[in-house]
């Protein structure tokens, strides 16, 4: 069942839950009051008649004419002697249900169910000098009050049904505009299902509703996953890009190869060379992809405790050998106590350094620094520096400054997204500061725990 069915018809039971119990109530109320008040008035009667006329009247036979006068519709009135035998009766439009007379010693009235009819009956003793000597009875049968009350009745089951209905349609109108959006909701995500293809829902800026936030948040989600899927079709196409340039090195070569190769030693030297560059390349910049992919996904760290200072100058040994350029470090304090995941600080530290080695040209400076709640690693070198438009895409994957320098240096454009999210795991910062011809500056900023 539809949400939206289930609370059109949850509010209608929750209705005729409140309907049905409330008008049985007001109506019950309203009989027995209307009965009360006339049973009060055939009372009223009795008493006038044992006012005005006088006790032995009453009792004497063929005195029916004086009880005529107090007569209303449908009321029967009798008086009995104390043998309950009727002296007196008159009575008024109804065939009067067999009432057995009774005589009475103290003033009595009810009402009664007779043959499926209600009458009221009440019954006063007629005194003489203190004692009893006979029965007043006046019998009713109230009419007007029963069909004032079936006409209330009518009137309450016809409002109780119009209300029923109103609410009933009311109730669907307004699940129906509540779950519009949530429906909307529901159709644009069967059509991404089956089409791909990202689509946002129109928003009312008017209400700001919970209904409204709904949408609104669905459409924020819709927007990042078109960005991640953006960002994953770049990727994939940069990543191929990067296949292809060396497959078709490689393939470019064999070519040659198979044509002249044979003949010509140095061409299948300078072949074989560039398909092994090539291979290298490919094995580095799968590494590197498998690398940010783990990354991505993984966010252990492994703590120990460590100095900065060894760490930094058992990579500088690392790379000295490589490199003909100056390497040097310099620090303010003797060892700097770290405890953070050595193997990640380790590899940032390589991807900064390399960059600066591969793009420096004499001299590479490594500085480290602490303040009271973080320590700084700064690697800077003197080398062709970086335009500023570019320093905010350093970071992307893939993004190098100038592709055929690239190419030479061996880079993929992947050391720096790696970095960044080394950096962000680590919680730290990367900033990065370039002059064009002069050099440029990376800083890493770590909490010192
Ligand atoms: N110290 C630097 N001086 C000048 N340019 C730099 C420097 N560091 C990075 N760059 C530029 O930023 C680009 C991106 O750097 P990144 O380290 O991400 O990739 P890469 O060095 O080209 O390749 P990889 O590091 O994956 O081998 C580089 O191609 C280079 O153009
Ligand atoms: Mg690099």
């Amino acid at each position: 069942m539809k949400l939206k069915t289930k609370a059109a018809l949850l509010s209608f039971v929750w209705l005729i839950g409140i309907l049905c119990p409330l008008t049985s109530i007001i109506y019950l109320l309203y009989a027995q009051s209307e009965q009360e008040e006339a049973l009060e008035s055939v009372q009223q009667v009795s008493s006038a008649i044992m006012e005005n006329i006088l006790p032995s009247q009453l009792v004497q036979a063929g005195n029916s004419q004086l009880l005529r006068r107090y007569l209303t519709n449908h009321t029967m009135i009798r008086v009995l002697d104390q043998s309950s035998t009727i002296k007196n009766q008159a009575q008024r439009g109804y065939e009067f249900p067999a009432i057995q007379p009774k005589i009475t010693l103290t003033p009595e009235s009810h009402t009664e169910e007779f043959n499926h009819e209600t009458v009221m009956i009440v019954r006063t003793p007629i005194l003489q000098d203190q004692d009893v000597i006979g029965t007043l009875e006046l019998i009713t049968v109230p009419v007007e009050l029963q069909q004032s009350l079936l006409r209330l009745f009518s009137i309450m089951c016809i409002v109780a049904l119009i209300a029923i209905f109103f609410s009933i349609s009311a109730s669907f109108l307004l699940s129906k505009m509540l779950f519009l959006p949530i429906s909307r909701i529901i159709q644009a995500m069967k059509n991404i299902e089956t089409s791909l293809e990202i689509k946002k829902l129109p928003l009312d800026r008017k209400s700001k509703d919970e209904l409204f936030q709904l949408s609104e948040t669905f459409n924020h989600l819709m927007a990042r996953i078109e960005a991640s899927m953006q960002k994953q079709r770049q990727f994939i196409s940069d990543a191929s890009h990067e296949f292809k340039t060396s497959l078709t090195i490689m393939d470019g070569y064999a070519s040659l190869m198979s044509r002249w190769g044979y003949e010509n030693m140095d061409l299948h030297q300078e072949a074989l060379h560039a398909v092994q560059e090539e291979c290298a390349r490919m094995k580095q910049v799968t590494y590197q992809l498998l690398e940010l992919a783990k990354l991505e996904h993984e966010g252990r760290l492994t703590i120990s405790k460590f100095d900065l200072v060894k760490l930094c100058h058992e990579s500088i040994q690392l790379f000295q050998p490589l490199t003909s350029k100056v390497i040097e470090l310099s620090h303010d304090q003797s060892s700097i106590i770290l405890q953070t995941d050595l193997f990640k600080l380790k590899q940032l530290i390589f991807i900064i350094l390399d960059n600066a080695l591969k793009y420096g040209q004499q001299h590479i400076g490594l500085y480290l620094s602490t303040t009271p709640s973080s320590y700084r690693i700064t690697i800077e070198d003197d080398g062709l520096g970086i335009h500023p438009e570019e320093l905010p895409l350093v970071f992307e994957r893939f993004y190098r400054v100038d592709r055929s320098r690239s190419r030479q240096t061996g880079g993929s454009g992947l050391g720096l997204s790696i970095a960044q999210r080394l950096i962000t795991q680590l919680k730290g910062t990367i900033e990065i500061s370039s002059v064009l011809e002069a050099g440029t500056s990376v800083t890493l900023t770590l909490p010192l725990s």
